[in-house]
């Protein structure tokens, strides 16, 4: 009997509870405030031994993840390579849930998910730190999806301080059909007057609701700057939250760049009953029952090879 090395790595999506951002700088980034909550919707990214770096993809949005050199777990694998000097390869099979382009960071935990597991098949090494430096070179949110549960970003939302929670919260997700753009909602937003933004502030609200753990407390919470600019460049998503609103959700925001909306409910049984009627309302692809916080990038799976 032999086994074939197999390493298996489970990573989040995420919605921000708070997105407040500031005046681009000279890169055109953006300074945020942000508080990030990691889901019950995640990627698994399952990596063998192969001669080169490639990739395949299967579940929710599949068909629609670029394959090629811009796809972000392949980028993740060719970034550790490069800085370790392995020459090895690998076959990167991701396993979706989180929906593409849809503001819940599906790519960022693919490549989070990636580094992970290729460290752990090459035998790389990295601490936990050094695989956050990577992380951070990748993409802004690719940091928190190493980490998970909730976590305060500031910086480009790459620097996280941990958020003390008390107990767990039930969101309902509407997915939409067509993604939208990071960049062009950053865009709309300096339109919007963003160019002149203050600096992004984190109001002590957020932050104490979340550890007293009370949805209706955090609910009176739940902003995000980029839903306006989101709204001018996809009306449509007016009536996802006003459908929200309307099935009785405590609030409801979007999620990071959208499209993805967020409803808050009060516990389970009352998520189930807002998803339907939401569903009902026919303004979104998919509507899903999650909850958060959940678990940043972890080792599900290691067989190391025998015979
Ligand atoms: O960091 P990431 O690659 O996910 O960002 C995608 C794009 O979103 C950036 O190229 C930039 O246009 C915009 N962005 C921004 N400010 C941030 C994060 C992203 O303007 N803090």
């Amino acid at each position: 009997m032999s086994a074939r090395p197999q390493v298996r790595v489970r990573a989040p999506g995420k919605i921000n509870l708070a997105l407040r951002v500031g005046a681009p700088d000279e890169d055109g980034y953006h300074p945020l405030a942000t508080v990030f909550q990691a889901v019950s919707l995640h990627e698994d990214v399952v990596v063998t031994p192969a001669a080169e770096l490639r990739l395949t993809v299967e579940g929710r949005d599949a068909e629609r993840v670029p394959l090629g050199g811009s796809n972000l777990a392949l980028r993740a694998a060719r970034l550790l390579q490069e800085r370790t000097g392995i020459t090895a390869g690998a076959h990167l099979h991701v396993v979706k849930q989180v929906p593409v382009a849809g503001g819940m960071g599906g790519g960022s935990a693919d490549a989070a998910a990636a580094l992970l597991a290729c460290d752990q098949l090459w035998g790389a090494g990295l601490d936990r730190e050094e695989l956050v430096a990577l992380a951070r070179e990748l993409g802004a949110d690719v940091p928190f999806a190493l980490t998970g549960l909730t976590a305060v970003g500031s910086g480009r939302g790459d620097v996280l301080t941990s958020a003390m929670v008390g107990g767990s919260y039930h969101w309902v997700l509407a997915v939409q059909d067509e993604g939208l753009s990071t960049p062009e909602v950053f865009a709309a937003f300096d339109d919007d007057g963003g160019t002149h933004a203050p600096p992004p502030h984190l109001g002590d609200g957020l932050l104490s609701a979340l550890r007293g753990g009370d949805p209706h407390e955090l609910a009176r919470h739940l902003v995000n700057d980029l839903e306006d600019p989101a709204l001018d460049l996809r009306p449509e998503l007016g009536d996802v939250l006003a459908a929200a609103d309307r099935a009785g959700a405590l609030a409801a925001v979007l999620s990071g760049s959208g499209p993805t909306v967020a409803a808050l409910a009060l516990d389970e049984r009352h998520a189930r009953s807002v998803a339907a009627v939401v569903r009902e309302a026919e303004v979104a692809r998919e509507v899903l029952v999650v909850t958060g916080p959940a678990p940043g990038a972890r080792v599900l799976e290691h067989v190391t090879g025998t015979g």
